[in-house]
């Protein structure tokens, strides 16, 4: 389905849970403010899903919070990979539950998991997530490689003055084949600008310096036209998707909340598009299909020209 700026929607992000084990200094929380608890049931999940993919959703990924929270994943993760249609199925956690669950999570049909990964100090992993111990993390993610859920992508948030100088140690550990490192700026999408003006890193340097020593370097096409670059034996991505009109343009992605509303911007809440209380109340597919297309046509460009 093409939205009215002409980009196909494809992909769908879902919270499953906003509960959450770590309370990351940066975390964006999917763009959502407030504390609701709600969550949707794992028959809501899979029927939300199906629904979105025959109006031509092809990748889903779960979130959160951290989904591994939730004590019936496995049950929403079987029932999202078995949805006709549905090419490819991932996950964000922030990996402290993944060791023990790699496996499982495979056999459900899970794809791959992106952790998030943004120092190899213990110190400073707890800093930044406000208590959390780095070393679960780390066999987490070892775990899910083995188990096969590849490429495990890495998600590295760069912060001035807390990890900027963690980039190349990051890479070096985790060579490509089994990992991919996703390089992310800041975003504030919660609207602090304090904290992002402090801890806001450009990585338009590092990017040149990719550019330049890089074996090779690819353009993902519909992945906002990201670059990935291969060197020394280590496959990195660069993300930056504050005032970057053109990440905007090449969005194909629509979210779901944990207490089911189409979002269609992370970077908004004022657009949102509820289901699950008409769900709640017997909708039927055709009222559902209503509301999909609705939050498709409000989706916008949130950085643009002009
Ligand atoms: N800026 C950039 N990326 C963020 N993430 C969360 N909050 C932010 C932010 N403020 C990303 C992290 C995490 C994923 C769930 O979202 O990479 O791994």
């Amino acid at each position: 389905m093409l939205d009215t700026y002409n980009r196909p929607v494809i992909s769908m992000r879902i919270s499953i849970t906003p509960r959450c084990n770590l309370n990351c200094i940066y975390c964006h929380h999917e763009g959502i403010t407030g504390s609701s608890k709600y969550e949707m049931t794992p028959e809501e999940i899979v029927r939300i899903c199906a629904l979105s993919a025959r109006h031509g959703i092809r990748k889903i990924k779960i979130t959160g919070g951290e989904p591994l929270l939730r004590e019936d994943v496995i049950e929403i993760v079987d029932g999202i990979s078995k949805i006709e249609g549905i090419e490819d199925v991932s996950m964000t956690t922030n990996g402290t539950l993944l060791e023990g669950l790699a496996g499982e999570l495979k056999a459900a049909g899970l794809n791959r998991v992106n952790v998030s990964l943004d120092t190899l100090r213990p110190d400073v992993f707890s800093m930044i997530s406000r208590g959390g111990e780095l070393d679960t993390v780390l066999r987490g993610l070892n775990r899910a490689a083995e188990v096969g859920l590849m490429p495990v992508k890495l998600n590295m948030v760069v912060m001035n003055g807390i990890n900027d100088d963690e980039i190349e140690s990051i890479l070096k550990r985790y060579p490509k084949g089994g990992f991919v490192i996703q390089l992310i700026e800041l975003m504030d999408a919660e609207h602090d600008s304090e904290f992002f003006s402090k801890y806001f890193y450009d990585l338009d340097e590092v990017e040149k310096g990719f550019e330049e020593q890089a074996d090779d370097v690819y353009v993902r096409k519909f992945m906002q036209g990201r670059r990935k670059y291969v060197l020394n034996g280590s496959e990195v991505e660069i993300i930056k998707p504050m005032h970057n009109t053109e990440f905007c343009a090449r969005c194909t992605r629509i979210r779901v909340t944990a207490d089911g509303k189409f979002k269609p911007c992370l970077m908004r809440s004022d657009n949102l598009v509820d289901f699950l209380t008409p769900m709640r109340n017997g909708a039927d597919d055709s009222e559902l299909d209503r509301l999909f297309r609705e939050a498709v046509s409000r989706r916008k460009p949130y950085f643009r020209d002009g």
